[in-house]
């Protein structure tokens, strides 16, 4: 059993006062394969959620469409009423099936769906809710303007986005705080870099998923060995605790249903990486 703690990954304030442990956890890996149904072994999902704050994380991100609702039923069941726990939401997607996924973003769907995760999670605000996509089919004013009346009234504390660019990120800007943005981002695909270089700039909080890119970089066989070989560690902590290192305002959220998986991420808070092993670490993007 690790004695490791989230806590050592150090702090972030969300919105500029909402405080949580850099090292958060990804709630979408305790549901059914192509992220759709019930889990196939609920009491490991359900242990693996209990596990999650007794290891420091106070940061959980979930999903209306994981499962769809499984996800935050399951958060619910374990972890409420989320004692020190910041359960991060999203919307605006539709889920007709296992592994689709089809955005929706028109105001009255965004609406209903913020009404139904409060719900489902048993809050009376959510702490930060994120548009899981713009939807290309309605202008992203409407979709934007629509969170900020929700946020306006009280139902949602800080608004996050999703898979955004710059661009995105200033037009919402016009109509909210821009909280967090939360995109593909690993060791290897380093696509959003100008978004992360933004969010650093700003303040705002950068949630990259696929931080373990959906399990390969937890495997042994890369490039990472030797390096996770003189830490006696997992490559995957240390392409964890490279993310942590590379900015203050990154947020990693490793996915898991299980609770050896989680304890094992969690010990990449004890990784110092040398100036040596992250320079060796940026040349394998
Ligand atoms: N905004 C978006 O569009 C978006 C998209 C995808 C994901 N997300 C969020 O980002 C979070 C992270 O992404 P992700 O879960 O897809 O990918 P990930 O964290 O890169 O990898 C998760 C995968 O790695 C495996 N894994 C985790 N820890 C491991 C370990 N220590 N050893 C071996 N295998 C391990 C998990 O399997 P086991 O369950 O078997 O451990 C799972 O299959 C999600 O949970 C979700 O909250 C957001």
């Amino acid at each position: 059993m690790t004695t490791s703690n989230a806590a050592k990954s150090g702090t972030f304030k969300i919105g500029g006062d909402l405080v949580v442990h850099r090292l958060g956890f990804g709630a979408m890996r305790i549901v059914g394969k192509g992220v759709w149904g019930e889990p196939e072994d609920r009491e490991e999902a359900l242990r693996t959620l209990k596990r999650v704050p007794e290891l420091g994380i106070n940061l959980i991100d979930t999903a209306d469409s994981y499962g769809p609702e499984v996800s935050e039923r399951l958060i619910r069941e374990a972890l409420h009423p989320y004692k020190g726990l910041v359960i991060a939401t999203k919307g605006g997607l539709l889920r007709p099936g296992p592994d689709t996924w089809i955005p929706c973003g028109t105001p009255d769907y965004l609406r209903q769906q913020v009404f139904i995760s409060l719900r489902r999670l048993g809050v009376e605000r959510i702490d930060l809710w994120q548009l899981h996509r713009v939807d290309p089919k309605v202008p992203r004013d409407e979709q934007f303007s629509a969170i900020a009346k929700l946020q306006e009234e009280g139902h949602i504390r800080h608004v996050g986005l999703s898979e955004v660019g710059v661009d995105d990120i200033t037009a919402a800007q016009k109509h909210f705080k821009v909280a967090t943005v939360q995109n593909l981002y690993n060791l290897t695909n380093r696509a959003s870099e100008a978004v992360l270089d933004h969010c650093e700039k700003h303040g705002i909080g950068f949630i990259p998923w696929f931080p373990l890119a959906a399990g390969n970089l937890a495997r042994p066989g890369s490039k990472l060995d030797a390096i996770a070989h003189q830490h006696k560690a997992s490559p995957g902590q240390i392409a964890l605790a490279w993310l942590l290192r590379r900015s203050p305002v990154m947020l990693p959220i490793p996915g898991t249903g299980k609770v050896k998986h989680l304890e094992e991420n969690v010990a990449a808070v004890d990784i110092t990486l040398s100036d040596d092993d992250f320079q060796a670490l940026n040349k394998l993007a």
